[in-house]
């Protein structure tokens, strides 16, 4: 990364080079072994930068967080959840971005993944307007492929849309940013800490912090209302995503969160002329307003083999689809 192609805000630059020995190759990673170059992602409580190792010359997205605003915000757990859930996903080969790395300094707490080089799905969609129904195919069967192993690591991404969908080099779908992640134990109740009951229901500040994560549009109807724990939440933001990759805008959509939440609730949404017949069934089957009713819902066995069986699906070649060239976006 070039000096002219600076951070955005003030993250630490090498000041000096290190020899790339073997014993520097095994100790713990600073801020100095990296040349952190422009902005790529912004979260509520972290930037990420693209940044280079100043030893291989690889390149990986670094996600840096202010210490002091996550104790302030009481992010605290999330940052430890997101850190969990990536290192469950370390040894999954495909569908994830990969965290290689944490360390941290007096001010800020860094994670060096790997860098997803084509960008957002949202990013693609837009360029194009919306996709071609093969590629639209091709993208929620990866997504769906994705779904199926992180969801066997009892994890629940609650924030599924196409700004946390990155692209790699290869135009292969990873999904991202595993702040919001629920994970489950044995008995598949959260292992974090339960709001007080008394809190649970009262209007003050932190209660009702608590009982939205996610985003508007894709946001599941029992994450809205109960608070529920179900893996069934990505499945609804799965039906969002491909109706927003065929037609090219999310269903729920409305001029403010409130309005957005208000239509949700009443499943008020609409299919555009020409919405093709599988897609549009198949939507109508995940975008159910009752979790336990939404398709792969019952599926057992760690595959969603009622939502793989769907016509909307015929063609995929589930056991090669991470080796195959993804169809052209157009
Ligand atoms: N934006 C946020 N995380 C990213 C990543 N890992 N790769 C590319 N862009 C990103």
């Amino acid at each position: 990364m070039q000096a002219s192609q600076a951070a955005a805000t003030p993250v630490p630059t090498p000041t000096s080079t290190h020899s790339s020995n073997q014993s520097f190759r095994h100790a713990k990673r600073t801020a100095k072994d990296y040349i952190f170059g422009k902005m790529i992602g912004d979260g509520c409580y972290s930037t990420v930068f693209l940044a280079k190792d100043i030893h291989t010359g690889k390149e990986y997205a670094i996600k840096v967080c202010e210490k002091s605003f996550i104790i302030r915000q009481q992010k605290v757990q999330y940052i430890k959840r997101e850190k969990d859930a990536l290192n469950l996903l370390s040894n999954v080969p495909h569908g994830f971005v990969k965290l290689y790395c944490t360390f941290q300094d007096e001010e800020r707490l860094y994670f060096v993944l790997s860098y997803a080089k084509n960008s957002e799905l949202l990013k693609r969609i837009n360029e194009v307007g919306s996709f071609e129904i093969n590629v639209a195919k091709f993208y929620a069967a990866e997504l769906l492929l994705a779904l199926e192993k992180m969801h066997a690591k009892r994890i629940i991404h609650r924030d599924l849309k196409p700004e946390n969908i990155l692209l790699d080099e290869n135009m292969h779908l990873k999904i991202a940013d595993f702040g919001t992640v629920k994970i489950l134990n044995n008995n598949n109740i959260a292992s974090d800490v339960p709001i007080p009951e008394d809190e649970q229901n009262s209007s003050n500040d932190r209660s009702r912090k608590v009982s939205f994560v996610g985003t508007a549009q894709y946001v599941s109807p029992e994450l809205l209302q109960h608070r529920v724990d179900t893996y069934a939440s990505d499945l609804w933001a799965l039906g969002c995503i491909i109706y927003q990759m065929i037609s090219g805008l999310p269903p729920f959509r409305g001029p403010t969160d409130f309005l957005t939440f208000q239509k949700i609730l009443k499943l008020d949404y609409e299919f555009p002329e020409g919405f093709p017949a599988d897609a549009k069934d198949l939507v109508e089957k995940l975008i159910v307003l009752d979790h336990n009713k939404r398709l792969g819902a019952s599926d057992q066995g760690g595959t969603y083999e009622s939502i793989r069986n769907h016509p909307f699906f015929e063609g995929i070649d589930w056991e090669n689809i991470w080796e195959q060239t993804p169809p052209k976006i157009s």
